[in-house]
């Protein structure tokens, strides 16, 4: 079994400076993430499609520098410098530092930009943060040239799990399993693996049209939403939850089930928000338009018979999830009866993706 240990990195050529860019996608659990240990460790195991249109786009350029005390990076947002974006990446830098020693040795210019609008809704955090760590797995491919292609890809999403825990499913594959569970043999704590089975063709460009009901600010951000599942009196039967969930939902992605698949993923929307109603402090999160939605959501299925469900963040947007033989008939349905509840009628459409790519 992999563990953290074998992520710590010592042999290194030494390289003057260079450049990378990688895009990362976004990623919309279908088990959700909610509570976790000390050190990023989910407290339950969780899966997600990964996306294909929202992404972060970074680049890093390095350059040696003279002295090796302490980080030096510049932080550019669309080409402009970004102050508030530098604390996380300084604690990111010190949370990895130990698995990247060289780390120190560089002054990094990183320069980052999103597909979707920075103040969608949507979390930027596991495409940025798993953009980054391709970039650093860059470098330390370029010093050391020797790693696998395995390694590679397994300790990127390691270091983008100490970045924000879900960007270690932004990694590689179209389907991202994190957590240890029993059935998925190759699973752990550490790093998000490929969904290591055949995926029914009905989930082939499985299609996600996102609805941006509240494109504010986070209420509640994802660190203070996990630390509420400490204490929580639902705590225990949550995580046991999600372990039957995705056994159930791997039997839905090898035989193709959409009806059950609809059951798993709509209960796991409901079952997050419902762990935020029922914390202390309690809070709720989505809007009276994220209801309307998935009230109408419900309406159009039960009338017409099509296989579309919703799933949610930790927030008010609704994705919609479909498959693609049915999409004209669902953008139409959206268009007509959906787009009105969200704020200036915006929306994004995306399909399932591979994971992040060079650039
Ligand atoms: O990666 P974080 O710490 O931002 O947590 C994300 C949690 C959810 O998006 C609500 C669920 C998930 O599994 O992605």
């Amino acid at each position: 079994m992999v563990s953290e240990k074998d992520f710590i990195s010592t042999d290194f050529a030494s390289i003057e400076k260079g450049s990378f860019q990688w895009s990362s996608p976004s990623n919309i659990a279908l088990v959700k993430y909610w509570g976790k240990k000390e050190n990023q460790i989910p407290a339950n195991p969780s899966i997600s499609f990964t996306l294909n249109n929202c992404k972060t786009i970074t680049k890093l350029d390095f350059s040696k520098k003279e002295t090796n005390d302490t980080f030096s990076f510049d932080l550019l947002f669309e080409g402009k410098p970004k102050e508030d974006f530098k604390p996380k990446i300084q604690k990111f830098f010190e949370r990895i530092e130990k698995y990247c020693p060289y780390l120190k040795q560089y002054h990094f210019t990183i320069d980052t930009e999103n597909t979707f609008p920075h103040s969608s809704g949507i979390a930027s955090s596991a495409s940025g943060m798993a953009a980054l760590s391709m970039n650093i797995m860059s470098l330390e491919k370029a010093l050391n040239p020797t790693i696998t292609d395995d390694f590679f890809y397994q300790k990127a999403s390691f270091l983008a799990r100490l970045g924000s825990g879900s960007a270690c499913r932004s990694i590689k594959g179209n389907v991202v399993v994190w957590g240890k569970h029993d059935e998925i043999s190759t699973s752990s704590d550490l790093f998000g693996v490929e969904y290591p089975s055949q995926l029914h063709e009905n989930f082939h460009n499985y299609q996600d049209t996102i609805l941006l009901v509240d494109k504010g600010e986070k209420q509640v951000s994802s660190t203070v939403g996990h630390d509420l599942m400490h204490n929580h009196p639902y705590a225990s039967t949550r995580f046991e939850q999600a372990h039957t969930n995705l056994s159930a939902l791997k039997k839905v992605l090898e035989n193709g089930n959409l009806d059950e698949f609809i059951k798993i993923v709509e209960s796991e929307a409901l079952t997050l928000h419902a762990m935020m109603m029922t914390s202390m402090p309690y809070f709720i999160l989505m809007k009276p338009n994220t209801l309307e939605i998935i009230n109408k959501i419900w309406k159009f299925r039960n009338q017409t018979n099509i296989p579309i469900c919703f799933t949610l963040d930790a927030g008010a947007n609704v994705h919609v999830l479909y498959p693609e033989n049915v999409s004209e008939t669902v953008l139409q349905f959206i268009q007509q009866e959906l787009v009105g509840y969200c704020q200036n009628g915006n929306y994004i459409c995306d399909i399932i993706g591979n994971g992040s790519q060079l650039m």
